[in-house]
């Protein structure tokens, strides 16, 4: 069998089993173990955000100090935690998207994950290109909305105009990694920039 499959079928079933909504859950716990971004008591904006497990590992890891909210285009479905918030919002509305977590106290936040990906169109280029513009969106919020010292994580497509986006996440944090999570699919080209201690 292709290894590819099978590293699929793992994290796959695993989620089903201890309950996660999608296999992202641990990728997202890979990264926090290796970096320890997130902390009891921060405030979380999710972006890309549906179905939710990433939230579900934020969700943990805040405790019920903190607070997280999720933003996708789609609907996500609802939390009972009373400090889970969703908002259905395209992350290129900023203006809306701005006033929305104001009203819900979400400035000055601790930190931003984006796990956010363009519908694929099969065609590398392009869909490297879109992930890119979209993780430069994410990038863009995490500056207009983290406390200094915050944390930043960002998926994004590895390509031609990878090492242009990490430049620039570079100018803005103390520390700046990259990491590919083992639970991401070994043909897959996504990979995600890690931000530790933003400058404000
Ligand atoms: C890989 S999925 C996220 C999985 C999620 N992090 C989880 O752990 O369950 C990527 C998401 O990005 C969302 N997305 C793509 N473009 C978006 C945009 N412009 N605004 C908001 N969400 C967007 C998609 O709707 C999709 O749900």
């Amino acid at each position: 069998m292709n290894k590819s499959f099978q590293v699929h079928d793992k994290f796959f079933h695993r989620a089903k089993k201890e309950g996660y909504r999608a296999r992202s859950a641990y990728k997202l716990k890979e990264i926090q173990s290796k970096f320890n971004v997130i902390e009891k008591g921060d405030f979380v904006v999710d972006l890309g955000a549906a179905p939710g497990s990433f939230m579900q590992v934020i969700i943990e890891l805040i405790g019920s100090e903190g607070a997280v909210i999720g933003i996708d285009l789609q609907e996500i479905e609802t939390f009972d935690q009373a400090n889970v918030y969703s908002l259905k919002r395209d992350i290129y509305d900023k203006d809306l998207l701005m006033q929305d977590l104001k009203s819900v106290g979400f400035t000055n936040i601790d930190v931003l994950t984006s796990d956010l990906a363009p519908k694929t169109s099969g065609i590398k280029d392009i869909d490297q290109a879109r992930s890119v513009e979209l993780t430069d969106q994410a990038f863009y919020l995490a500056t207009r909305l983290l406390k200094t010292g915050g944390n930043f994580i960002g998926k994004v497509f590895e390509g031609e105009d990878f090492p242009w986006l990490l430049r620039r996440v570079k100018k803005r944090f103390k520390k700046v990694k990259v990491f590919k999570p083992s639970a991401c699919r070994s043909r897959s080209c996504e990979t995600y920039i890690v931000g530790l201690s933003f400058n404000s």
